[in-house]
């Protein structure tokens, strides 16, 4: 059997996920049953607030889209964290609301941002070295666990030292109720789409602020996930990337 003919489970997917004119899923949505909308760590070692990000200056974006590159080399010399509020501003600042719904910077299927945001921190000004949680509705960072997690992560992204020498690494997890609600299996196709939304705002920001940036797919699923402490079935990784000064 030849690769065109394999069905292999992407394939199937693929296939068993097609919206057909004539025979789409019906739905009923229920408001009451709909999965929390963002995430908040109710005993975090630490909240940081962090300081308001710049929305002014910086390239425009057509010089962006020009001079975006994917970056590997990294410089030892911390971000500042005024730098680090405003790239996560670019990929989940809030920008309006909508009855309970609140709008950000990057589209979402059905409005239900199933993506959450963490970053491990290598080497950023006023912050402890470790893992944090990006809280959405009040823009700040929950401390999840402190230490140097720039080992584990590198090794946990198939072994790439951008991960151990980039100044943070973001890295974007699923939970996959929050579109299932809507989409049900359907929802990984959105799920994927989503973060690839967010990881392009970040490398544009990063073109904008002179920083390197470099979109990281190849990682070991279950370490990531234990990193971040979270089950690999509700919520799991699905895409990092590493950010720093270019050295
Ligand atoms: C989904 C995706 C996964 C990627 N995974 C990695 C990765 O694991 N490691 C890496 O060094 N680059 C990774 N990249 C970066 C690509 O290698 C890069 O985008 C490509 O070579 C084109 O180069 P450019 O981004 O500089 O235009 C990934 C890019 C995408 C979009």
């Amino acid at each position: 059997m030849n690769q065109e003919e394999r069905q292999g489970v992407g394939d199937i997917y693929q296939e068993s996920t097609k919206y057909r004119r004539h025979a789409m899923p019906v739905r009923l949505l229920e408001i009451s049953s709909r999965p929390s909308m963002y995430k908040t760590y109710s005993n975090p070692v630490k909240v940081v607030t962090l300081p308001e990000a710049e929305r002014q200056g910086g390239m425009g974006l057509w010089d962006a889209l020009l001079s975006r590159r994917s970056e590997r080399r990294y410089a030892e010399k911390p971000m500042d964290l005024k730098t680090l509020s405003q790239l996560l501003w670019a990929i989940q600042g809030v920008t309006a609301s909508m009855g309970s719904y609140l709008l950000r910077t990057a589209p979402s299927a059905g409005a239900l941002y199933p993506i959450e945001t963490y970053l491990v921190v290598n080497r950023v000004e006023e912050l402890d070295q470790g893992v944090y949680h990006f809280q959405v509705p009040n823009a700040c960072l929950e401390l999840l666990s402190p230490g140097d997690y720039s080992g584990r992560t590198a090794a946990a992204a198939l072994d790439q030292p951008i991960a151990a020498k980039a100044s943070v690494v973001f890295i974007w997890t699923a939970c996959v109720n929050r579109s299932k609600w809507k989409y049900d299996e359907r929802a990984y196709r959105y799920i994927y789409l989503d973060a690839g939304h967010l990881c392009e705002n970040l490398y544009l920001a990063c073109a904008a602020m002179g920083l390197g940036c470099c979109a990281i797919g190849a990682f070991y699923d279950e370490e990531v996930n234990e990193i971040l402490k979270v089950d690999g079935k509700e919520e799991m990784a699905v895409y990092l990337s590493s950010v720093g000064p270019v050295g």
